[in-house]
């Protein structure tokens, strides 16, 4: 398969990309081709909600590198969406990104499958409930098959995700596609 890391940190080298190249090292020695793209690379502006791109069979009206990541989507038969939680939802870079498939080019991707994975700092239980609800939400719209999740706490400093079994719980997760 091609897999589509969608990796949402502003922060280099930080928890949320060592968890995904975790997960990407498993998948791709399981024969898959995986490509993490760091949304903070790409120009992305938020949906203005014009629906101009279901009139113009999903011609976007904003110039951005959105047009890239569409293009990178439709090469890709499953997505995993990597983030922090900032404020009990994934960052505004990554949201950015999931509100612009609402564009009916989304139609035209070959995605089936999709896998979730999340950093935080607290330890609070309910820490991941609204994304997962989120997540579960997305999963039933776009009718993907649930590929699993990795989910760590009580990760703040970057590097803290090290120190936990995070890192070979997304390695295994890889793995198992
Ligand atoms: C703007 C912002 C909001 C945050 N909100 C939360 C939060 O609601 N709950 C939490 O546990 N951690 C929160 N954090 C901490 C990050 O999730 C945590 O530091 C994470 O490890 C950062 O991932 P990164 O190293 O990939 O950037 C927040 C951090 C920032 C910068």
């Amino acid at each position: 398969m091609n897999i589509l890391v969608l990796s949402g940190s502003p922060r280099k080298g930080g928890n949320t990309e060592l968890l995904a190249e975790a997960f990407a090292k498993g998948a791709t020695e399981g024969q898959h081709h995986v490509e993490i793209v760091s949304v903070r690379d790409y120009k992305v502006n938020p949906c203005l909600g014009c629906n101009a791109c279901f009139n113009t069979d999903g011609v976007c009206a904003q110039k951005d590198d959105m047009a890239a990541i569409y293009e990178k989507m439709s090469q890709a038969d499953m997505l995993v969406i990597a983030s922090p939680v900032y404020f009990y939802g994934i960052s505004a870079q990554l949201k950015a990104v999931i509100d612009r498939l609402h564009n009916p080019i989304r139609d035209s991707f070959p995605i089936q499958k999709m896998a979730l994975l999340l950093v935080g700092a607290a330890s609070l239980p309910e820490l991941f409930d609204a994304i997962l609800t989120e997540y579960i939400l997305c999963l039933n719209f776009f009718k993907l098959e649930d590929a699993g999740h990795v989910l760590v706490r009580k990760v703040n400093n970057k590097g803290d995700i090290k120190n936990t079994d995070a890192l070979n719980e997304a390695y295994s997760l890889g793995r198992s596609i």
